[in-house]
């Protein structure tokens, strides 16, 4: 593979959304920030540096950092922060992976406005496995905050509530004609007809899985997480924070007397508030046969909208069964040359609950959380601290002993009916706690939303790995009879996995990546609860099982 450089300046930079201007952090003075191109096995060096006020971390969302874990970017677990004025280069090479990704700040809330896509093209000589496009385009969804995304975050800790709502659903940053002031602010798909396209979808947004469908077009989904999937049509896709798709989109053979839309809304679970209003984009098709397709002309054309499931309590059922189908669709290709390396024998078993919970308020102050309490988040009801030296640090230098535990439970203490009536302590307990494994152990996990405070879908994203979805199902998980019904054939591999509300979701990985690795809900308001914990990978004995030492210009605490 070839090597690639890249400087990402962190800057401020201004930019006009729903008729007001803020100031947000970007990448280059650009949003969304610039693309990183690379093939399959190219070596890429960032050098990110800091010019605004806030600490800064990227990662590098689903590149597996295959003994590059210094590179990885999760603030307080493989580095400390980069601070202002300061540099730090990433490095790492891309290794079995094609498709799309994404990189991201991860610190606080400072990705609602630095993010960007990672394209992975196969190597030279490889082509997809599936027809060749005509032309690809990324396409980010994600959210905007009127106010400072930080500020909002920073007060919702405070007096313990849940933070407020963004203010829109973007696409490519721009929040589309159904908003208000927004009629310029369109990200516009122009194709042509008879063509097949490549859509790379990325969902950046904090806090909200989302559909999204091109009206009176199929997509072919071909690729998820950067792994191609055994292809199929759909014409809704659900896409969780984190995750990635890769869509075919065959424009129709003749011009069409129309423009359509491209829509994208929540996906509504939980309880509480959230924008329920709807982000969208035009495909439009370019006329062929005159060369005057001008504005105007396509301005008188018809627009088509596609229809989406609802945001509605009463559909739950339906919705939440509608999303598990979609979720059973996704299938490794398990061909020959792209075989699905299912672990096909356990070493380590776990079970991990996720979920809300509460902390209890300060004494004489009131809180805005369930009960007055503060809202809290956590796995097997802890609720994880981060802590002061990045716990990569500590791992590999041998200071583990005052910083962390090693004794995250591999279940939880208290075992209940998980969609039947909640305890009445919603109590978490806080700590900064691993769990341990030694190189190569093969992970079982299955991972069971409990019902406390909210029945709600999790998001959670493995960092340093992918994994197989082994099984998924509603109601509480069941080790007599559900794991019979495995599938170690052509599960879909990925590194980010929806919890389904009211359900759960088993996962199997290899261990193969000495490091500390990141396990969190990837909605960031449930991160900053504490829905988040870490894993540690020990060294292998051989040389290359072994992490090696961290870069000169590693950050400091
Ligand atoms: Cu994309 Cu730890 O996150």
């Amino acid at each position: 593979g070839r090597t690639r450089h890249y400087t990402f300046n962190v800057k401020y930079h201004n930019v006009t959304r729903l008729c007001s201007t803020r100031r947000i952090i970007s990448v280059n003075g650009k949003f969304p920030g610039p693309r990183i191109v690379a093939r399959e096995g190219d070596q890429v060096l960032i050098k990110v540096v800091n010019h605004v006020t806030d600490n800064v971390t990227i990662h590098w969302h689903g590149i597996r950092q295959l003994r590059t874990g210094w590179a990885d970017g999760p603030a307080y677990i493989t580095q400390c922060p980069i601070q202002t004025g300061q540099a730090y280069t990433y490095n790492f090479t891309i290794t079995g992976q094609r498709g799309t990704l994404f990189w991201h700040a991860h610190i606080s809330w400072l990705r609602a406005t630095l993010y960007g896509p990672i394209i992975i093209l196969p190597r030279r000589n490889e082509s997809y496995p599936f027809v060749k496009p005509y032309k690809e385009i990324p396409i980010i969804l994600g959210e905007w905050f009127k106010a400072d995304p930080e500020a909002v975050i920073s007060q919702a800790l405070q007096n313990g509530g849940g933070p407020n709502v963004s203010d829109a659903y973007t696409i490519n940053g721009l929040p589309g004609p159904l908003y208000n002031c927004s009629s310029n602010d369109v990200f516009k798909l122009k194709v042509k007809p008879g063509k097949t396209y490549l859509l790379r979808l990325i969902n950046a947004a904090l806090n909200d899985e989302l559909f999204f469908s091109v009206a009176n077009h199929t997509l072919t989904v071909v690729d998820a997480d950067a792994v191609y999937v055994k292809p199929f049509n759909t014409s809704i896709l659900l896409i969780t924070p984190g995750q990635t798709t890769n869509v075919l989109l065959k424009t129709k053979p003749n011009f069409p007397n129309a423009t359509f839309l491209i829509l994208t809304r929540p996906y509504f679970t939980g309880i509480g508030t959230l924008d329920n209003t709807t982000g969208a984009a035009i495909l439009e098709y370019e006329n062929p046969l005159s060369s005057t397709s001008t504005a105007s002309s396509i301005k008188t054309l018809p627009l088509f909208k596609p229809s989406l499931p609802p945001i509605n309590a009463t559909q739950f059922v339906n919705v939440t069964q509608f999303v598990q189908n979609l979720a059973n669709k996704y299938r490794s290709l398990a061909s020959t040359k792209f075989p699905a390396n299912v672990p096909r024998t356990v070493d380590r078993r776990f079970f991990f609950t996720v979920g809300l919970g509460t902390h209890p308020c300060a004494k004489n102050s009131t809180c805005q959380g369930p009960n007055g309490q503060k809202f809290a988040a956590s796995i097997n009801n802890v609720s994880f601290v981060l802590p002061s030296v990045a716990m990569l640090q500590s791992h590999f230098f041998g200071q583990s002993n005052v910083l962390y535990k090693t004794d995250f439970p591999t279940k939880p203490t208290v075992q209940f009916n998980y969609t039947g009536t909640a305890p009445n302590n919603t109590n978490v307990s806080n700590g900064t706690r691993a769990v341990v494994l030694q190189f190569n152990t093969s992970v079982e996990l299955v991972l069971q939303d409990t019902s406390i405070i909210a029945i709600e879908s999790h998001p959670l994203h493995l960092h340093g790995f992918n994994f197989f979805i082994v099984g998924q199902g509603f109601g509480n998980f069941d080790q007599n009879k559900d794991p019979a019904k495995f599938n170690l054939v052509d599960p879909v591999e990925r590194n980010t996995v929806a919890v389904p509300a009211g359900g759960w979701v088993a996962i199997r990985f290899l261990a193969d990546n000495p490091g500390v690795w990141f396990m969190h809900c990837h909605l960031e308001i449930h991160t900053s609860w504490g829905l988040r914990m870490a894993w540690i990978v020990q060294d292998g004995w051989q040389p290359n099982q072994k992490l090696p030492p961290p870069p000169s210009d590693l950050p400091k605490c």
